[in-house]
């Protein structure tokens, strides 16, 4: 990895050149996104013009902000290295730039801990030469600003992440792909890079506290909850607390953390110790600040009720131990401070309590005892002396190579949005561990007793264990058609590598989770129904629908071929029967004739979704004329760049697009393409061309990776919360590898593969890539040559491939041997084949 780019600036700390020609900027960016690409010294914080990233960078009251600009999705460990000087400094991170005009960057994130810094922004006093370095990562963000916030000058001679993530170059990944449009090239990069930055190893992620001599030391952070105490009411929880900058945090009741108290302490805030941009008007010293909602300030998405104020009649010291006791009583929430009431809030709330100093704070908490207030009965303590708080607090390093849903946010395991994610890491990066790592992680949480035994948990957070998964459900466990994703990753990773030992070691437990999911059909309907929490992702809010019931059919089906490679041909027999008596359900009551399309349930008959249509096509639900109907259906979902969810979606500038069930359009439209000949590339193409290249536009917005959602302008479709590095909008990167390459498994593994390339409907000249398998790689390129196709490819040894097309007839030049061709021509692995049609 090169530090310094050959073609940066060389500044030295004496003086700042004046600011760059536009000449500088368009050599290339170190792909090794843990240093800036690009930089610029001023008051504020500049989007464009910046010059190239290298040497010391000096901060001065004349130009105290320093932005800097990754050149895509950057995570890891904040550090800088300071040269000299000394003072207070201000770092901002956000992946969408306009985060640099808000007070908290683009966050804070205050609905989950995740092993992250909950904030966007963070303080730091400088001391003098050396390095600083956070003690919490920063998911992801492409931009960053240091500002400094005192009269003095401070020298940088690096600043950058200590990676938490892989950050191989594109460039180096197993797989490749590229084509004569630069833009597909350019698509398929963005969910190269959105699962690189959002799959983490085993370890990777440090515990969020630490366990000392004085208790748990616990850094400005959302509050983390206890696994226990969910079903508590009435109760008083005390604990010791020292507080080293600022002031300590803690919420009582916090079942649903959008109606929770949250609590602040703060210090007299001494003048050796405080940051001078400390906000007094929020936090003023000597005050329990009390928020209800998601923390004392508010973020998109994640509101805070107003804040009320109690000043306390007595000052608060720095390194000195206060006992804090909070009770619910019923009315409020009264809060003693070593024996004095500080204050009394009202409110309700049920539910455990939690830990976690506001932005900038550092406290320790020890002693933490918890009893009925009744009758003084002990429920719950702890001395927070040893490493088993981190497990009872879910802020322990991570236990499996996994895969969070972004960078960023919602750094939560969410085994449903995964189902591109693996994918995406077949084509690109290759790390299967993180698919294998996905399933041991389910399966470890899967439910083993009562009702909903079967259930594996969708929304694992990072940090916690699943030595509580009983305590963590429902919390973890919801949305019943994320289990459907589940069982259709399985059969996704078993069709890429052949891992029949996974398969079979998993096998009793995926019939399981089967078995559970077969208890939700409803018996009159023959469709999915009520369940445990009656959630369904892709269903709109209904029950009877056709988008769930399809994507169950279609993992059933997928599932069968484990069955028989297991060789339990009794369980496939029983999926089959499943999966043909909700396939004929969904065309039986669902089959809309006048809409020309399935509706989204029975109870919404007349609205249709585009899942619902993906699905169905993926699954053999639809036949070609179904399917046919359904792709004609489409064109009304369209909003100025990509396809709605649903038909009752609103035609506004703040319809939310997603890449996420437009993934799944995709390849459906790709199958019903080469499966049942149908035109289906006028939608397909419109997607690519149209809605996944605003996640290419050099600008504010662009990370460099596949997003959440989108607006119809093109924007970010949250606004500031929305993920710029979501793996569920990588559907691209597989799909070109699959279906526009073309190179596929024929059977599971890849020991025989296909390679039907997609000559014709997209309008491209060449394409050429490189698949990873178990086998070993298979190149392939294909080309339009005049009027001639040329093909030229090669598989690993010792597998056996297909090539087919409807264009692969008459006669064609095969290795320089004229051959007659009829659609499909069989090939070895192991050698290299370059075949020419004749042209016309
Ligand atoms: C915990 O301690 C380690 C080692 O001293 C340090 O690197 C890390 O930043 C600390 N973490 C927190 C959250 O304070
Ligand atoms: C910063 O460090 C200096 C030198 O150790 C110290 O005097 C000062 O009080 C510190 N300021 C803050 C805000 O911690
Ligand atoms: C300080 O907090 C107040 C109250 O929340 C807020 O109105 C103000 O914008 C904050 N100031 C800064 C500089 O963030
Ligand atoms: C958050 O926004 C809501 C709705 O606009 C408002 O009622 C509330 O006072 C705000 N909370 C804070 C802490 O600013
Ligand atoms: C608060 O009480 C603890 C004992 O519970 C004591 O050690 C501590 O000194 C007291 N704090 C102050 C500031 O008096
Ligand atoms: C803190 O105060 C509460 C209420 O008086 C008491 O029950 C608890 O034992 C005290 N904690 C410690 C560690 O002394
Ligand atoms: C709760 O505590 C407050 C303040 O001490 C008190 O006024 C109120 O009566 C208490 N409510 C109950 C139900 O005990
Ligand atoms: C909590 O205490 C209040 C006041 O004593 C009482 O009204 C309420 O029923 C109690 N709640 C539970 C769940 O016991
Ligand atoms: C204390 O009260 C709780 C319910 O409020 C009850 O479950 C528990 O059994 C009681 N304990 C004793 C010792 O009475
Ligand atoms: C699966 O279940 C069957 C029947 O209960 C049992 O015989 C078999 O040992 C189990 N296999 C595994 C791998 O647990
Ligand atoms: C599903 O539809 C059937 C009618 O076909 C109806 O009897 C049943 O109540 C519906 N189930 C749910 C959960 O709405
Ligand atoms: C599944 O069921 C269909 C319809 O009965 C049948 O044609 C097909 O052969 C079955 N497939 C398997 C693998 O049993």
């Amino acid at each position: 990895m090169k530090l310094i780019h050959a073609y940066s600036l060389f500044l030295s700390c004496v003086s700042a050149l004046p600011s760059s020609s536009s000449a500088l900027q368009k050599s290339s960016y170190n792909e090794n996104s843990d240093i800036p690409a690009q930089y610029a010294l001023g008051t504020a914080p500049t989007l464009g013009g910046l010059r190239n990233y290298g040497g010391q960078i000096t901060l001065t009251p004349s130009s105290p902000v320093l932005t800097l600009k990754y050149a895509h999705e950057a995570a890891g460990i904040p550090f800088i290295e300071i040269e000299s000087g000394q003072g207070q400094i201000e770092i901002k991170y956000t992946e969408d730039f306009y985060g640099l005009d808000q007070p908290y960057g683009d966050g804070p994130w205050v609905f989950v801990n995740s092993l992250s810094n909950t904030f966007r922004t963070e303080t730091f006093n400088v001391t003098g030469p050396g390095r600083i370095q956070s003690s919490l990562l920063q998911g992801g963000q492409r931009w960053q600003t240091i500002t400094l916030l005192t009269n003095d000058s401070i020298c940088l001679s690096q600043v950058g992440f200590v990676p938490t993530v892989e950050i191989n170059p594109i460039e180096s990944l197993p797989g490749a792909f590229s084509a004569s449009d630069g833009s597909l090239t350019g698509l398929w990069d963005l969910g190269a890079r959105a699962v690189r930055a959002a799959c983490v190893d085993a370890g990777s992620q440090p515990a969020s506290w630490n366990i000392t001599a004085e208790g748990a030391l616990i850094p400005g952070q959302f509050p983390a909850p206890c696994v226990f105490g969910n079903e508590y009411s009435n109760y008083t929880m005390s604990f010791m607390t020292k507080i080293a900058r600022g002031g300590t945090g803690w919420r009582v009741g916090t079942s649903n953390v959008r109606a929770a108290p949250y609590f602040v302490l703060t210090s007299d805030y001494p003048n050796g110790s405080t940051f001078v941009n400390t906000n007094r008007t929020l936090l003023p010293p000597n005050t329990i600040v009390a928020g209800f909602g998601c923390s004392i300030v508010n973020q998109t998405l994640l509101p805070s009720d107003t804040d009320t104020h109690h000043p306390l009649p007595m000052s608060i010291s720095e390194n000195e131990w206060y006992n804090i006791t909070t009770t619910i009583n019923g009315t409020g929430f009264e809060i003693y401070i070593n024996g004095t009431l500080g204050a009394f809030v009202t409110g309700s709330a049920t539910g455990t309590w939690a830990f976690g100093p506001f932005s900038d704070q550092v406290a320790y908490v020890k002693d933490v005892i918890v009893t009925d207030t009744a009758n003084g009965t002990i429920l719950y303590q702890n001395d927070f002396m040893s490493e088993d708080v981190l497990v009872q607090y879910g802020v322990h390093s991570n236990y499996y190579n996994v895969c969070l849903d972004g960078a960023k946010r919602d750094r939560v395991i969410w085994i449903g949005d995964f189902a591109h994610t693996a994918r995406s890491i077949a084509a690109s990066t290759y790390r299967t561990d993180y698919i294998l790592g996905m399933i041991q992680n389910a399966f470890i949480w899967q439910l083993t007793t009562g009702n909903n035994s079967g259930l594996i948990a969708t929304q694992a957070t990072l940090g916690t264990s699943s030595e509580y998964k009983d305590y963590y459900f429902p919390g973890a466990y919801g949305i019943t058609d994320y289990q459907l994703f589940f069982l259709l990753t399985l059969g996704d990773y078993y069709r890429l590598t052949n891992d029949l030992a996974t398969m079979q070691k998993y096998w009793n437990q995926t019939k399981d989770l089967v078995a559970v999911m077969e208890t939700y059909i409803d018996p009159y309907s023959g469709l999915l129904g009520t369940s445990y929490d009656s959630d369904y992702f892709t269903a709109q809010g209904t029950l009877n629908a056709t988008a769930p019931t399809a994507l169950f059919v279609l993992a059933l089906r997928q599932l069968m071929d484990v069955g028989t490679a297991v060789d339990d041909t009794a369980t496939v027999d029983a999926f089959n029967t499943t999966a043909n008596g909700m396939a004929d359900a969904i065309n039986t009551l669902l089959w809309n004739p006048s809409l020309g399309t399935y509706g989204i349930s029975i109870t919404e008959p007349n609205d249709f979704s585009l899942v619902a249509i993906a699905f169905t096509i993926r699954a053999g639900v639809a036949n070609a004329t179904r399917a046919a109907s359904s792709i004609a259906a489409l064109p009304s979902l369209f909003l100025t760049i990509g396809y709605k969810d649903t038909s009752s979606a609103a035609n506004s500038n703040t319809t939310q697009l997603s890449p996420n069930t437009q993934g799944f359009l995709l390849e459906s439209l790709m199958i019903a393409n080469a499966t049942l000949g149908i035109q289906t590339l006028d939608v397909a193409r419109t997607m690519l061309e149209t809605f996944w290249p605003k996640m290419l536009e050099q600008g504010p917005y662009y990370t460099g990776a596949s997003w959440e959602y989108v607006f119809p302008d093109g924007s970010p479709g949250i606004y500031l919360f929305t993920s710029l590095n979501h793996p569920w909008g990588s559907a691209p990167t597989y799909v070109l590898t699959e279906y526009v390459l073309g190179v596929q498994p024929a059977e599971p593994g890849y020991t025989k593969w296909a390679f039907a390339p997609l000559v014709y409907g997209l309008g491209l000249k060449w394409v050429k890539g490189t698949v990873p398998t178990p086998q070993g790689d298979i190149f392939a390129e294909w080309r339009m040559d005049g009027s001639k196709i040329k093909l030229t490819f090669e598989g690993p040894e010792g597998t056996t491939g297909v090539v087919n097309g409807d264009w692969l007839v008459g006669k064609w030049s095969v290795n320089g041997m004229m051959t007659m061709l009829n659609g499909t021509y069989d090939i070895v692995g192991g050698t290299k084949y370059i075949m020419v049609s004749s042209g016309k």
